[in-house]
């Protein structure tokens, strides 16, 4: 069986998405682009031998179509996701699920009345690098668990300016990506949020942030973020437990106490290079879901979960006061 699918915003991530569902899995078949700037979606449509629309309402009127990947700026998600489950259709959808918890629950509960699944584009869970510190994890090689630090820090942005009103701002564009990793990790919900920010660059958000989470299981977590990383992207987890820790080293290092010095660098990867494979395998494992009816790794109720953190987060950086969850 084949699953019919189309992309609904194929800028930067939607292009990516598009090209590894028409190139690289088998069981899906890419049957239509969708963008509102007609220009992007013709040219991504010629990349992937399909058909470009300018209207999603254009491509969910085909009978055929089984699921979507909505990756638009995220103000713009609900709505789209809304019209595709109210159609019958699986939805895919980059992160964060939505802007407010209003919209991101009435996504979990419609999933739930329409019979399809929402899954969300935290890749990190289909790398093989944060595999593999879930499996040590889960073989108890660590202990228990005492604490969790992820760090996502993005080289500059090409163009100045992030527009904060349509992405949410970063706890929401990019910590949660950390947020997500941690619940899953930690096999745990957060409890309290701490978070602080500061403005370095002036784009128009802050763009070095530092979150502190209390856990339920009592461990503690702390994700550090920032837009100007000079030495390149660069994502990674350490992980104490009562019998050892899990580290990610980012240079070749292993003997104890090397200093490590990273300077600027000219060319770097960023996170489509990065990520590549994690973010083939999160669309296959979409692709296996809708085919064999089975819950994603990522569900609408984890992306609710991520958001709500990251809306704490926000709330408390704004208050400077620490907030706990469930957000009233
Ligand atoms: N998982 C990841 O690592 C990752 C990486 C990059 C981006 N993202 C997420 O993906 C989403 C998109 O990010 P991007 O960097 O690709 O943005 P982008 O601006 O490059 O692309 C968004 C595209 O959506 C189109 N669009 C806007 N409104 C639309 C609408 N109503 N209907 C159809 N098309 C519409 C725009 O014209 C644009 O081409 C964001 O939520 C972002 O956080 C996730």
């Amino acid at each position: 069986m084949t699953i019919n699918i189309g992309v609904i915003g194929v800028g930067l991530i939607g292009r990516f998405h598009a090209l590894t569902l028409s190139h690289e899995i088998e069981d899906a078949r890419l049957i239509g682009v969708v963008d509102s700037n007609a220009k992007v979606a013709e040219r991504v449509a010629s990349e992937t031998h399909t058909v470009a629309y300018n209207d999603y309402v254009k491509l969910l009127e085909n009978k055929d179509l089984d699921a979507v990947v909505v990756a638009v700026p995220t103000a713009f998600k609900p709505e789209i996701i809304k019209a595709a489950m109210d159609s019958g259709k699986h939805v895919f959808v980059e992160k964060p699920l939505a802007l407010d918890l209003k919209n991101a629950d009435e996504i979990v509960d419609l999933s739930k009345k329409r019979k399809v699944w929402v899954q969300v584009g935290y890749q990190r869970r289909f790398d093989p690098m944060y595999r593999k510190i879930k499996e040590y994890m889960n073989e108890g090689e660590i202990g228990d668990l005492i604490y969790i630090m992820s760090v996502t820090r993005d080289p500059p942005l090409p163009n100045p300016g992030v527009n904060v009103e349509i992405s949410g701002g970063i706890f929401l564009d990019t910590s949660s990506h950390d947020y997500d990793t941690i619940r899953w990790l930690a096999n745990t919900e957060a409890k309290t949020v701490m978070a602080q920010g500061s403005r370095v660059t002036g784009q128009g958000d802050y763009d070095v942030t530092t979150t502190t989470i209390a856990l339920s299981n009592n461990a503690m977590a702390y994700v550090d973020a920032c837009r100007f990383s000079a030495y390149g992207y660069d994502t990674r987890v350490e992980v104490l437990g009562t019998k050892g820790s899990i580290l990610v080293v980012p240079v070749n290092s292993s003997r104890s106490n090397d200093v490590v010095l990273v300077k600027k660098q000219d060319k770097y990867e960023w996170f489509i290079e990065r990520f590549q494979e994690a973010y083939k395998e999160e669309l296959r494992a979409f692709i296996d879901s809708v085919k064999n009816d089975k819950r994603p790794l990522v569900t609408a109720e984890d992306g609710r979960a991520a958001l709500e953190i990251a809306l704490a987060a926000k709330l408390s950086m704004q208050s400077r006061k620490a907030v706990d969850l469930p957000l009233g």
